[in-house]
């Protein structure tokens, strides 16, 4: 499919949102002509059409597994496998410190306490953190795929299972990536995803949470939707065999949905080409290095990502890259909300209401939580977005300003 330029914005967005057009006015029509947005039941007045549905169907397939459930947002999904997995009050859950803050919210809302192991140079965590960090209470594994590629999800999966441990993908950013042709997010029990206004593909807000277990589905299914099992003829009769709360998408969310899936390849087939073209000018820089990608046939190469000397010089080209007017880069080591050593708000567990947590046995004092090595490599990073809109010119130039930046 041909992409459409629609508009260009300053700001560092990955790229669903670039490419809007007549397909997702479409199918946001078919939606607003039969005035059903509810996802479930109103089966006349709907005209057939099902687009919550239709984008699981479509994306379960496109991924290789069988169930997805689409949800309100890429938290919700975390929150929603949690609970469908048993992660709750008294587990710990092992999760990296370079992520969204979202993964951890998670984790802190299910009631169960996040305890921090290692990043590697993919970025994700390294499978070498998780043995030293396992406990009796440990209970799942949250690996973060971050920035578009994979963290080491074979050896995970291995220490995972020979550990007893739940699996859980947080691949929020990778949609269309992949491990040696298998999608991320098909790997654990449960892979989560975001489809929220700034992510590869988008509903507007949206996420989605992808299984091979029945069960899990049944459950994951019946707790977005306050327990409803979706089983019955009439929504007042169907069967509630756990408690669930309000986490899902409405059908206008889910129609624009439709359309990007529509799209993805296209997308990941441009951001690719761009990335390609933007790495091979930093080759011939020696000071740089690159992020490990365990499979690079499976990057979705949202983003470039790679390591220079030190701290110091990582800042020094940071501040070039912003006045050269480089949009789009990233240095997430000072980062508020992506990286744990900005994190004050949850480091003194800083909340609304009480957390179900702070009664727990041995909570950790998260001010003290030391992770030299993933500081040695996030103080080091810098992540540049990869666009779709670019055109050729602006690329070039974008190139001749980043070579400018690095002879410094
Ligand atoms: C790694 C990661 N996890 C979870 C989320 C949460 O997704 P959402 O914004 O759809 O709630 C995000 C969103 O940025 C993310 O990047």
């Amino acid at each position: 499919m041909a992409l459409t330029r629609r508009f260009f914005v300053q700001e560092a967005y990955m790229p669903g949102f670039e490419v809007f057009g007549d397909e997702e006015r479409k199918e946001v029509q078919d939606v607003l002509n039969t005035g059903v947005l509810f996802r479930y039941g109103f089966d006349q007045a709907r005209q057939g059409h099902w687009k919550a549905r239709q984008f699981e169907e479509t994306f379960a397939r496109r991924l290789g597994t069988s169930y997805c459930h689409l949800c309100s947002s890429g938290t919700a999904a975390l929150s929603i496998a949690l609970a469908a997995c048993g992660v709750g009050a008294g587990d710990e859950v092992i999760v990296p410190p370079f992520t969204f803050v979202a993964t951890i919210e998670a984790v802190l809302h299910a009631g169960a306490v996040p305890v921090f192991a290692e990043i590697d140079d993919t970025l994700c965590l390294d499978p070498n953190g998780i043995e030293p960090a396992v406990t009796p209470r440990t209970r799942a594994v949250v690996p973060v795929h971050m920035c578009g590629s994979m963290a080491k999800i074979e050896e995970i999966k291995r220490i995972c299972d020979r550990k007893g441990l739940i699996l859980i993908e947080d691949a929020c950013q990778s949609v269309g990536a992949s491990f040696k042709g298998k999608a991320l997010g098909t790997f654990g029990r449960m892979g989560c995803f975001s489809f929220d206004p700034v992510k590869t593909i988008t509903c507007g807000e949206g996420g989605a949470v992808v299984t091979s277990d029945k069960v899990l589905y049944a459950a994951a299914d019946a707790y977005a939707d306050h327990g409803h099992d979706h089983m019955g003829k009439d929504r007042g009769l169907e069967g509630h065999s756990i408690i669930g709360t309000n986490l899902r998408i409405s059908e206008l969310n889910a129609a624009v949905g439709v359309a990007q899936l529509g799209k993805l390849d296209a997308i990941l087939e441009k951001q690719r080409l761009n990335k390609k073209v933007i790495k091979e000018a930093l080759l011939s820089f020696s000071e740089v290095s690159f992020r490990n990608i365990p499979d690079q046939a499976g990057d979705s190469a949202t983003f470039l990502s790679f390591f220079l000397p030190d701290e110091a010089r990582a800042k020094e080209v940071a501040k070039g890259l912003g006045e050269a007017g480089v949009d789009g880069c990233f240095y997430w080591y000072d980062n508020n909300w992506h990286y744990i050593r900005r994190w004050d708000h949850f480091k003194s567990l800083s909340a609304a209401a009480r957390l179900a947590i702070k009664d727990f046995d041995n909570c950790p004092n998260f001010m003290k939580v030391r992770l030299p090595q993933s500081d040695a490599l996030m103080s080091r990073t810098l992540s540049m977005q990869i666009k779709l809109s670019w055109t050729e010119e602006e690329l070039k130039q974008r190139i001749e300003k980043i070579r400018g930046v690095l002879a410094r």
